[in-house]
């Protein structure tokens, strides 16, 4: 039998993503139908060590379902990677009378719990928050499908003057290690091409496609680059070259950045959000420890945390036939 939970502290951490404030709330809400007290704590792991902690109950996470960005800040923290900052942390915690950590963040956040759990053995619970959808065992994290929705729309905008100019645009999207934003919203938003990390497609093979592409007919075309895709020194660079072997197209690049983290939760997000905040809290009431709280068909699933942070996630292949035979 596990030890009782009476009070826990909830944080967010590594880059933002919207519904994150939906999944804060949740986890207050949670812990107000539960009796439970639960304690904000400020820029992720940094306020963890500074002990930047404030009380939250129902009340206090009113009005924000609807609002992207995180309301408790974020922060990639370097002293968390030590020894000392997480004994510092630790310390904070114990003075707080924190039994246990909700922490809803990505790869890295989970990274830092797995250790801190191993180290002082503090019951820690994860929620996946990060655009990038790059975390095993979970089908979906908050925020991507929003990211999606931001990407297709921008795209969308693009293929307009795109389209009036007969012109190439090259497309960069988020995603350093992951090529789901740029597979999903480039099939969404009916790229000539999708460039992602997981797939080396090579520079004469694009632009062989490419001509093959313009002797079919097409006038003007879209090619989404994933962040993190290898095949040039970088967009730019890429797109000198395909101007310099490709006749008859202006070549122009579009690089998204961080208009990708923000806005509005969809409507998936903020379900998926509050799902997963409730599951957390259910979770440790339940004696989990260590694990992550995921979604897989449909259904909550609890990961442990070395499981989820493996870096197995695959590409889903079908979704690169799909792309090719719907992009001729
Ligand atoms: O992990 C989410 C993410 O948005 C990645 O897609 C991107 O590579 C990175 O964060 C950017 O991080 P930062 O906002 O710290 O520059």
């Amino acid at each position: 039998m596990s030890e009782k939970i009476s009070k826990i502290g909830v944080l967010t951490s590594g880059g933002d993503a919207p519904g994150m404030n939906a999944a804060i709330r949740a986890v207050v809400r949670s812990c107000s139908y539960h009796g439970i007290e639960c304690s904000g704590i400020f820029r992720g792991y940094e306020g963890l060590i500074d002990g930047d902690f404030e009380a939250l109950n129902a009340r206090s996470v009113k009005n924000i379902i609807n609002r992207g960005g995180t309301f408790l800040k974020s922060a990639r923290s370097a002293a968390f990677r030590t020894t000392e900052g997480r004994q510092r942390a630790y310390d904070n915690l114990k003075a707080q009378n924190i039994d246990a950590l909700v922490v809803i963040g990505g790869d890295g956040t989970f990274t830092g719990a797995a250790v801190f759990n191993d180290e002082h053995n503090f019951p820690v619970v994860g929620i996946p928050g990060t655009i990038d959808n790059d975390i095993t065992g979970t089908d979906y994290t908050i925020g991507y499908d929003t990211a999606l929705n931001t990407v297709v729309e921008a795209i969308d905008k693009i293929r307009d003057t795109a389209n009036s100019h007969n012109r190439l645009f090259l497309v960069e999207v988020m995603g350093r290690d992951a090529g789901d934003i740029a597979l999903n919203a480039g099939i969404g938003a009916g790229a000539e091409e999708i460039l992602i990390p997981e797939e080396e497609m090579g520079r004469d093979r694009l632009v062989d496609s490419l001509k093959r592409s313009k002797k079919s007919g097409k006038t003007s075309s879209i090619i989404v680059v994933a962040e993190g895709d290898k095949i040039g020194k970088n967009i730019f660079e890429l797109a000198e070259y395909i101007e310099e072997n490709l006749e008859g197209y202006e070549v122009k690049v579009t690089v998204l950045g961080h208009i990708q983290r923000g806005g509005s939760p969809s409507c998936y997000d903020r379900v998926l959000a509050s799902r997963l905040g409730v599951g957390a809290i259910d979770a440790l009431r339940d004696g989990k420890r260590n694990i992550m709280v995921g979604i897989e068909h449909s259904k909550i699933v609890f990961v442990p945390f070395k499981d989820a942070i493996k870096g197995t996630n695959q590409i889903n292949k079908e979704l690169i036939r799909v792309a090719d035979i719907t992009s001729v």
